[in-house]
Formats: structure tokens, sequence, C-alpha cells
């Protein structure tokens, strides 16, 4: 039998029909006799099926642990307040709670409700510097057959100027073109001058990199060309960018992209790491 393309296994992952690994407890991280994450250790591990929301389940810490790699290379520091933008079940949180010093902020949202009442029930009672964030928004993969409001009018719930670096993991990956100009402008609008964005992409064009990820040949692309559905018929299942565009809406907002754009390598998404 024909093996599905690489694509086609990560859209079903998407939608929980693969096989999923058996749970496991809580890892230890232990390095020699030092303990790299007391705190991460700490958090409860949400169940098999909370983790299978934000993606494979088997690749939960890993993908949470490069996340946190390429931020610190970004220039993410212990003392920064921090904004995770569709912060999900806390994948990324958990370890910034290792990360961040007790004096920093940080504040996820996200539009699924389960994830940020787990994140609320688990993470902030240990780590009351870590708050989380339900905010009601339409998106046809993630909150289907609901009547919400639109995200494209969403103003972020922060005042301006309120945060160091801000963080959009595989989220961008996830909305339509009117949502993701007005959340680059809202990036602007409350990160601090000076402040760092760091967000993950499906991008594709000329200088694209040749290590895309192989979703992003299986697009359909817009007419405008601007962007592309994995799924038109639910669209956000998966959205790919051209890059040339996604420049543009980052100056217009005033956002200066610090080059190069890393690729995804495979399996991970394109990196964009922005100053204001
Ligand atoms: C692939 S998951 C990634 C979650 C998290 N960033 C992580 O890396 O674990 C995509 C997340 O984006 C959230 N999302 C989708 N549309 C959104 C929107 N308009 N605003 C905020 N979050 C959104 C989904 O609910 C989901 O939790």
């Amino acid at each position: 039998m024909k093996k599905p393309s690489a694509a086609r296994r990560y859209a079903s992952q998407l939608k929980q029909k693969m096989p999923q690994p058996a749970d496991q407890p809580p890892k230890e991280h232990v390095l020699g006799s030092v303990r790299l994450f007391p705190g991460e250790t700490a958090i409860p591990m949400p169940d098999l099926r909370l983790r299978g929301t934000v993606g494979p389940p088997g690749a939960f810490d890993d993908v949470a642990l490069t996340t946190i790699g390429r931020m610190n290379m970004a220039g993410l520091r212990p003392d920064h307040d921090v904004l995770d933008i569709g912060c999900g079940v806390g994948r990324t949180a958990r370890y910034l709670c290792d990360y961040l010093g007790g004096e920093a902020h940080y504040e996820g949202f996200d539009i699924t409700e389960e994830g940020i009442v787990w994140c609320q029930n688990n993470i902030t009672p240990m780590f009351p510097n870590f708050q989380f964030r339900y905010v009601p928004l339409t998106n046809s993969h993630y909150t289907p057959d609901q009547v919400l409001p639109a995200a494209a009018d969403f103003e972020f719930p922060y005042p301006d100027q309120s945060f160091d670096f801000v963080f959009a993991h595989s989220v961008f990956t996830h909305l339509l073109v009117d949502v993701t100009t007005r959340y680059l402008r809202e990036i602007a609008r409350v990160l601090r001058p000076g402040g760092i964005s760091y967000s993950t992409w499906f991008l594709f064009g000329e200088d694209s990199s040749p290590y895309a990820n192989p979703i992003v040949g299986e697009m359909h692309p817009d007419p405008s060309g601007d962007f592309a559905f994995y799924n038109p018929e639910v669209p956000e299942t998966a959205v790919g960018y051209r890059n040339t565009f996604v420049r543009q809406t980052l100056s217009t907002c005033g956002l200066s992209v610090v080059e190069p754009i890393h690729p995804g390598y495979s399996r991970l998404q394109d990196v964009i790491v922005t100053t204001k």
C-alpha cells in the first residue's frame, strides 16, 4: 500500500486521528545529579487527549524544549515580561516557569477554554506570575460550530507597551489573513520599544527554504497568492503565507525582521524574529 505523505500524516495528527502513544508519566529531566526543570517537573502533565489538542502528544516535550531554545537564541531573557499568544495547554509555559524569574510576568491567552482552565488550575497556583486567559473567538479548526466573535476584531486585553517578548508558536499557521494582520498590529502595540516578537509560520515563496515543512508543498494557494490552505474546506487546519507578504505586513506594523528567517527544517515551522 502507498504510504501517505508527510504532509498528510501531519494533517491527520492535527485532527488527532493518528494512533497515539501510551500516556506517559512526567519526565524527571535529570542530568547527572542536577534537576534541570524542577518547576516543570512539579507541574502535572495534561492527559494524552489534552496534549493532543496542540499537536502529536509524543512530541509534547520536544516541541516545547525546541521552542524554548529557539526563543533563547532570539533574545528571550529571564527578566522579560512575556505574552504567549495561543498558549494552548501551556506546553511552552510549563518550561518558562523554570526559565523566567519570579519578578517576570507571563500572560497567555487562547480561544480553547479547556486548555486555559487546565493552566489556571495547574500552573498559576504554583506560579502566580503566570496568568492565563480564555478569549472566545471563532476558528474553523479549533472552535467550529460555535457562534463566536471574529478574531479579526480582537484587541489583545493588555495595555500598550506591556511586554518585552511576545511569541506565537504554531498559531499563525492557523489564522486567516485578516486575523494575522490584526494580530501583528496588536503585537506591535503591546511590545515595549526594543521588544522582541517570535512567531512560527508555514512560509512559501521565491526565497523560501528548501527545508520547509512538506505540508507547504500540498497547500492550495489563494488567488491573491499571499496565502494558501491545506484544507480549503476547513481553512484554519493549516495556513501558509508568502514570505514577501509577511515581511511587508510586519514592516507596515513597525516590526523589523531580525535576519535571517529561520527555516523550519522539515517537521518544524519557520521562525520569524522581529524587534520593535
Ligand atoms: C497548534 S496549537 C499551539 C498551541 C501552543 N502555542 C503550543 O505551542 O503548545 C494552536 C493554538 O492556537 C490557538 N488559536 C487558534 N486561533 C486563535 C486565535 N485567534 N487567538 C488565539 N489563539 C488561537 C488554538 O486554540 C490552539 O491552542
